[in-house]
């Protein structure tokens, strides 16, 4: 089989393989996408909807926010509640920031109709199996489309494929190799893992949104969350078992269930037809490192976050940033220097972004196992990021977006 060429391989067109795409063409560097599931797929795909700061600068630095900036709702701030009060978090006075209300899967439809525009190719259907010659200067990828295999050799391989890829695994593999093979500085791959014990039942619904900002509830029976898509479809969660069975909640028990969770003076809550249901499962998981030879991780493949706070998408697209920064500077300018740290970079960013997402999850939830003590706790520190100007800062910092490229700048 002759294999075609590329320059960098990119598996994978979900939100870190379609930004890497784009951030490369805008360099003059070509690549190849190879996505395994088909358009209509991925860009349907329900998944959380703010951008940081930055990420939603970069989309529209880089021609792409135009129909966010017409669709998608700016958002100056956000709302925590607990005791049945609601305390606002002003990102705009706090940061000089704001985040934007855009799902993931319009953002993923952007990335698609301007890769296509510019001629880039994005190849559907093209599931990859293999990623051979990592440690080598050409690694290939083996795909298989339309019942046929093919194989793409690269310079690079950005393996963009999300948690259940095959990046990361070809990565540990490369790992292993060079430590059998006596290389120096080679070491192992090292994972680092938490599961909640809840999960979020999430709903799609068409009434018009209750609040102009989203709301963070703590609540005895349990975690809920208030968010929007657009002036008439709400999105909204409420903490469940991590084993939920949808059959177990008809409309009318999740509307009650968030009418008493997001209960505080002066608010009712709209009820409407319910679009969609669907349970996610809560998750802290990081995989060190990111690279090995010519192969690199971003996104999903390589960390996941629980959703509170939104940063899967954000923390999807920094990754994308800082290694398509570092591969112009490799590939146009033969300066690796910016590759050999991409996985120091993305992980000090990654770790406070790990941080920020399991300890809003810790202070907003309900723990089945929790003592009266740790309840107190809980408590105390809503009060402490909410009523301390240094602590709605700290909030609203993270909420906003950490630097893009860390300490680089
Ligand atoms: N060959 C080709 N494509 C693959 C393969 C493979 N072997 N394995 C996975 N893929 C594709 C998936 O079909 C998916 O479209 O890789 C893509 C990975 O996209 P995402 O899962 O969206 O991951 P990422 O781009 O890192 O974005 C992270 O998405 O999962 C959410 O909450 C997460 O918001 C976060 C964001
Ligand atoms: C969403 O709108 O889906 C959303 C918003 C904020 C979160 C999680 C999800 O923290």
């Amino acid at each position: 089989m002759t294999a075609r060429q590329t320059r960098v391989g990119i598996i994978g067109a979900g939100p870190a393989g379609l930004a890497l795409a784009l951030l490369l063409e805008r360099a003059g560097i070509e690549s190849v996408v190879l996505e395994r599931h088909t358009r209509e797929y991925v860009e349907n795909r329900i998944r959380a909807g703010i951008l940081e700061y930055e990420v939603a600068e970069l989309l529209r630095a880089n021609g792409v926010g135009a129909r966010m900036d017409r669709e998608g709702f700016r958002h100056a701030g956000t709302n925590l509640l607990f005791d049945g009060a609601l305390h606002h978090i002003d990102f705009a006075a706090l940061t000089g920031k704001h985040v934007m209300l855009y799902s993931q899967h319009e953002v993923v439809r952007d990335l698609i109709a301007a890769r296509l525009a510019q001629g880039g190719e994005i190849r559907f259907g093209a599931e990859v199996a293999e990623i051979a010659a990592i440690g080598g200067p050409r690694p290939v990828l083996h795909w298989r489309e339309a019942g046929g295999e093919r194989a793409l050799a690269c310079e690079i391989v950005a393996a963009c494929d999300g948690f259940h890829g095959v990046g990361r695994a070809a990565l540990a593999g490369a790992l292993t190799g060079a430590m059998d093979a006596g290389a120096l500085d080679a070491g192992g791959m090292e994972s680092f893992d938490r599961a909640y014990p809840f999960a979020w039942l999430g709903i799609l619904a068409a009434v018009p949104p209750a609040k102009e900002e989203l709301v963070y509830a703590s609540h005895a029976e349990g975690f809920a969350l208030l968010s929007m898509r657009s002036a008439t479809v709400s999105r909204l969660y409420l903490q469940c078992a991590p084993d939920e069975l949808l059959s177990a909640w008809p409309d009318g028990r999740i509307w009650e269930a968030l009418a008493r969770r997001l209960a505080h003076p002066g608010f009712t809550l709209p009820t409407g037809p319910i679009l969609q249901k669907s349970v996610t499962p809560m998750r802290s998981f990081v995989s060190e490192p990111m690279q090995a030879g010519r192969l690199f991780l971003a996104g999903d493949a390589a960390h996941i976050v629980p959703p509170t706070g939104a940063k899967g998408l954000n923390a999807a697209v920094a990754d994308a940033a800082v290694l398509a920064r570092a591969l112009v500077r490799a590939l146009r300018d033969g300066d690796e220097r910016g590759l050999a740290g991409y996985s120091a970079t993305c992980l000090d960013r990654i770790w406070k972004i790990e941080r920020f997402s399991w300890w809003m999850t810790a202070m907003m939830h309900r723990f089945a196992d929790h003592s009266a003590f740790d309840r107190r706790m809980q408590h105390a520190e809503l009060e402490y990021y909410t009523s301390s100007l240094a602590g709605r800062t700290a909030l609203a910092e993270n909420y906003v977006g950490l630097p893009l490229y860390g300490e680089e700048g």
